[in-house]
């Protein structure tokens, strides 16, 4: 190739496209330890008796807006939103999945027939600086509970996540819990903070000082290390509850408490969506690094009548994918994975081709995974190399159809796995004998 031939090569390659940071690709590699989660997940709910239900990835702002709060890192800072160019209307990706789930069981008027149980799952975006656990795309698992406004329903939520964590094997899950009372209750709290972040107010970082007029409650979400002494010192909303909402906290506590489970009261623990009432919690671990809340929720009163709802008490939570499969991996809970495939089919090309085609197409028929060797550049390849990507598929047995085979009317069958064992079978007769290897294999 003459110099100039390979400068205009160079110029007419095209440019590689990445994908967007912080949203990443689920790999072949991975695929099967999140259809694991899944797995485990559709078993947990069917066991409580919730149903699936699924909302649009794109919703109106407002939704959002309205339902999360104006004042939160979400709304402020996260969202993807943008204006349909087609018809001006303002849009956003979806950054969770409780304001959305709400505005469609209103729409839909899912609550006509009482309470309902409710579970979805899928991704969410936050614009985010991407780090460790913490993704621009990632994935939610939720489930949401909506009518029932007594403290068995906030206990067995939380129960079905103890029950994840104990199915996954997950290591080292503490669960913390609070109460953020009524909205009375939170007003007289809110009056003693500004109060006492106005004494030191000296002390406020700006975010905090602009905090400390819009929504003081944020200041303690503060992450700023300089801020903490402060923030411990100031008053408590627990303080400020009044008999009602003790009471609610205190059952919940008592039903955590006679099914064994430990919870840790944190009064720091306000949550960074602004729909919560009375308990709120959180499944922290330090195994994660920064990123360590697996899961979180809580109750949410007010949040359907204020998205133009009738109004009807709920409560749920949502726990982050990643992070889940990223605990399981600390905790050496992920599965082995088993073999991709039962059967490789090899052949020689032309009509033996045709007749392995055939065959494995016999066997999907009956149930059994087959993968046919397909030639990457169209020829066909000797069965050594062909037989090097049998062993790889992870299948247990292959079949082999080679043109001596043919003309007996046979195939062979090769055991992968043991004891490397090879046969001859009848063309005709490969299903059963294949059915025969696999159920032998099994046992
Ligand atoms: P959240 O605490 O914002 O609550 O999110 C729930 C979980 O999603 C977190 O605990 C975390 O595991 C995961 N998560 C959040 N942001 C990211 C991120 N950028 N990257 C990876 N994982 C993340 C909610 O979303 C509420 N809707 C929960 C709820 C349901 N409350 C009542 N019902």
């Amino acid at each position: 190739m003459t110099d100039q031939s390979k400068d205009t090569k160079a110029q007419t390659k095209a440019q590689k496209i990445n994908g967007v940071r912080g949203m990443n690709d689920l790999l072949p590699a991975d695929a099967a330890q999140w259809a694991h989660l899944d797995h485990v997940l559709r078993d947990l709910v069917r066991a409580y008796g919730y149903e699936f239900l699924r909302t649009p990835i794109v919703e109106a702002t407002a939704v959002f807006q309205r339902g999360i709060g104006e004042v939160t890192d979400i709304v402020e800072k996260e969202m993807y939103s943008f204006e349909d160019r087609l018809n001006g209307e303002q849009l956003t990706l979806r950054p969770e999945g409780t304001a959305a789930l709400v505005r469609s069981v209103i729409e839909n008027n899912l609550l006509y027939e009482g309470p309902k149980r409710l579970w979805y799952t899928g991704p969410m975006f936050r614009h985010e600086r991407p780090q460790r656990g913490r993704y621009r795309q990632f994935h939610q698992f939720g489930i949401e509970a909506l009518g029932f406004a007594g403290p068995d329903i906030d206990a067995e939520i939380i129960l079905m996540g103890q029950r994840l964590w104990d199915e996954l094997g997950l290591k080292g899950v503490r669960l913390e819990i609070n109460s953020l009372g009524q909205a009375h209750e939170r007003a007289e709290h809110r009056a003693a903070l500004v109060t006492y972040f106005e004494q030191n107010q000296s002390q406020l970082d700006d975010d905090s000082q602009r905090r400390l007029i819009s929504n003081p409650l944020r200041i303690l979400d503060s992450k700023n290390p300089e801020m903490q002494t402060l923030i411990e010192g100031a008053p408590k909303l627990l303080d400020f509850l009044g008999a009602e909402s003790l009471a609610h906290f205190n059952a919940v506590q008592a039903l955590l408490k006679a099914n064994n489970i430990p919870c840790k009261i944190n009064p720091r623990l306000v949550r960074g969506l602004d729909y919560y009432n009375l308990t709120v919690f959180e499944w922290v671990t330090d195994e994660l690094g920064a990123q360590g809340t697996i899961a979180g929720g809580g109750r949410y009163d007010p949040l359907i009548e204020r998205m133009g709802g009738k109004p009807a008490p709920a409560c749920g939570w949502a726990m982050g994918m990643e992070r889940v499969l990223e605990l399981m991996k600390v905790s050496g809970s992920l599965p082995e994975m088993q073999s991709q495939c039962d059967i490789f089919v090899l052949h020689q090309g032309g009509v033996t081709l045709v007749a392995a085609m055939i065959i494995a197409e016999r066997l999907r028929s009956a149930g059994i995974d087959a993968i046919l060797f397909c030639s990457p550049d169209g020829q066909s390849a000797s069965f050594k190399s062909q037989m090097k990507k049998a062993d790889a598929s992870g299948a247990a047995f292959a079949v082999i159809i080679g043109p001596d085979e043919l003309a007996k009317n046979e195939a062979q069958i090769k055991d992968l796995r043991s004891s490397g064992e090879q046969k001859a079978i009848p063309l005709d007769g490969v299903l059963e004998a294949v059915i025969e290897a696999l159920v032998g294999a099994s046992e």
